[in-house]
């Protein structure tokens, strides 16, 4: 059984959904939610799931005696990026080469790197004029969504559509293909 940490900055839905995912089965566990965010949805998701949930400061990610040392103690195998909005630091991607994962909201490359997240993607996605969005599943590098993709499923994007109404096609997307995506990789690791 792999033992799973999720980090999240937001409302934690597909945190989430990934528990739920793997909360039955003997493929995994999510075994802590790390958050850097003291006001964060998931915490409270976290609390329901009954799963550990750590708040850490920006600096604890970059500190090999704070998350990367929770994250050994607690024998943690792969690592998922849910909504996390701060740059995974290197100490972080070294001890965990090839087994971070993030979850982009659009179709990378475009619409990614620095200040594309949340609400901002979807704006410049739907400015651009482009028929279609999507999402990404990528392994996580030193750069912000770089990595090299491992998934991406498209949604149209109509006339009237608004960033908000977007989100929540990405969101449908998201829940149906990340756990599953999630699991793949586990496999591949
Ligand atoms: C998701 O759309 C994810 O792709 C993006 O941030 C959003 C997080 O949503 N990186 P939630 O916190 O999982 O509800």
């Amino acid at each position: 059984m792999k033992r799973l940490a999720i980090l999240a900055s937001g409302s934690g839905s597909n945190a989430e959904q990934i528990a739920l995912h793997f909360e039955t089965g003997d493929i995994a566990r999510v075994a802590l939610i790390i958050t850097n965010n003291p006001t964060a949805g998931v915490i409270e998701r976290a609390h329901r799931l009954a799963i550990p949930v750590k708040v850490c400061k920006k600096a604890d990610f970059s500190d090999p005696a704070g998350v990367e040392k929770m994250l050994r103690d607690e024998q943690i195998d792969f690592v998922v990026l849910a909504g996390f909005l701060l740059l995974v630091p290197e100490n972080l991607i070294r001890a965990y080469h090839g087994r971070i994962v993030n979850i982009h909201p659009a179709l990378l490359p475009q619409f990614g790197g620095k200040g594309f997240y949340g609400s901002r993607v979807h704006q410049a996605v739907i400015e651009s004029g482009s028929l279609i969005s999507g999402i990404t599943v990528h392994h996580v590098n030193e750069k912000f969504d770089e990595g090299s993709i491992i998934f991406q499923a498209a949604c149209a994007i109509d006339k009237t559509d608004t960033p908000e109404s977007l989100a929540t096609k990405i969101h449908e997307l998201e829940y149906k293909y990340f756990p599953v995506v999630v699991e793949k990789a586990l496999g591949n690791s």
